[in-house]
């Protein structure tokens, strides 16, 4: 039994998504467990090099959870063969520039979405990590939720019949900055900095509708900016130059129709912070997060519209819960685990570049339809 150990540069591992779930509930999870296991008893080990700006934040963040490399210097740890994989997890905008660095120097490349900050961007990595032979992936985490991976469960039991349409709604208030701290990064809510929301959900979108329910076609889509102006991480207040809420419609091979409401600037009255209700001809379903509950045609009740009486139903109590079946890991540790295994033993791994530029695409589209006003279909992606 051999361990592997594994050099993998992180970058903009200081942040929101960097720590929390890249570094803490991933790499240093694996770590703790012992490694990835493989099939022959060998064991991949994980060793991150955490790259950044400020030595003193990296400094702080490896000896917190136990990491001995770390460094301000990407273009070294590039040219240390060593490092055989390269994770971005920056903001969006610089994301594209350090990962085709990254393949020069014949890294494999795992990154957050978006992957570029517009299609023709996203496209090129995809292409130059192909051209180099590089394995590449990218975060696709939404599929490996408790709540979406049942979902998934009852599409391919054939428990909906024929599906007929999705509502999603996704979404929570973000507060301005000014009474109580905002709980995202500043640069979301500004469009030069590679913020917005259609740029941000619909890169998730994307992939959640093609792996569930069937390829995007076509979209229309409604951006807004309700709130125009927001207080920033230093206290300044700042103009909010990227959409805050979008309101789209999407169709799906099959005919499928999706509403999907995704909003910074909504107040949670649902279940979960997400959810997806799909209605088929025989079984409806709910999933959020973690939880997916369903209700059968044969158990489907008779309201009749009667605004005289009181209302006789408890709608919310004719479901019911999917069980678990199955303990869940975080999914962007298991996602990691797959990645890992597919650099080393070759094993499949469908979440590359060319999938996540499918997500760019949809933003970008989406983004025309709402500046155009009108119905845009989705073109089949090739590199
Ligand atoms: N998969 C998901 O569910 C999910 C959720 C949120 C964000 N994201 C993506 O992850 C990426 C990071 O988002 P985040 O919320 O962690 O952002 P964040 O602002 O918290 O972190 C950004 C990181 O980039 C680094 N950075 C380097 N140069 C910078 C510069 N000039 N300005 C600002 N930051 C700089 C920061 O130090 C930090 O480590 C984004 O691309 C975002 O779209 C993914």
């Amino acid at each position: 039994m051999a361990t592997i150990q594994l050099g993998i540069i992180m970058n903009g591992v200081t942040g929101r998504m960097g720590t929390n779930q890249h570094l803490i509930r991933s790499i240093v999870a694996i770590r703790k467990q012992g490694g990835v296991a493989l099939a022959n008893g060998d064991v991949i080990m994980p060793d991150p090099i955490l790259v950044g700006r400020q030595e003193s934040k990296l400094r702080a963040l490896a000896e917190a959870h136990g990491i001995e490399r770390w460094s301000t210097n990407l273009d070294e740890c590039l040219q240390d063969s060593y490092n055989q994989v390269y994770f971005d997890s920056q903001t969006t905008v610089l994301r594209a520039e350090s990962i085709k660095k990254a393949i020069a120097a014949g890294k494999h490349i795992y990154c957050e979405k978006p992957t570029a900050d517009s299609l023709e961007g996203s496209l090129e990595l995809a292409r130059l990590a192909r051209e180099a032979g590089v394995k590449n992936g990218v975060v696709q985490d939404k599929l490996f939720l408790p709540g979406l991976i049942k979902l998934k469960r009852l599409v391919d039991s054939g428990f909906f019949g024929r599906i007929l349409s999705v509502r999603l709604e996704f979404g929570y208030w973000v507060f301005e900055g000014d009474w109580q701290t905002c709980q995202r990064p500043s640069w979301n809510y500004r469009k030069e900095d590679g913020g917005g929301i259609i740029v941000d959900m619909f890169a998730h979108w994307r992939y959640v509708l093609d792996n569930l329910f069937g390829e995007v076609q076509s979209v229309s889509c409604l951006g807004v900016t309700h709130v125009p102006q927001r207080v920033d991480e230093q206290g300044k207040p700042y103009d909010c130059t990227a959409d805050d809420a979008a309101y789209a419609t999407f169709v799906l091979d099959g005919g499928i129709v999706v509403q999907a409401n995704s909003s910074w600037t909504t107040r949670v009255n649902r279940d979960e912070l997400v959810t997806i209700h799909v209605d088929g001809m025989n079984g409806s379903a709910v999933a959020g997060l973690r939880e997916c509950k369903t209700q059968h045609r044969v158990n489907t009740p008779k309201p009749v519209w009667n605004p005289d009486i009181p209302n006789p139903f408890n709608f919310l109590e004719q479901w019911e819960q999917v069980p678990d079946n199955q303990v869940f890991d975080n999914g962007f540790k298991i996602q990691w685990e797959l990645f890992l295994k597919h650099i080393v033993t070759d094993s499949e791994f469908r979440w590359d570049l060319l999938e996540g530029a499918k997500g760019t695409q949809l933003a970008e589209l989406g983004l025309q339809s709402w500046h155009e006003r009108r119905w845009i279909d989705i073109p089949e992606l090739k590199i």
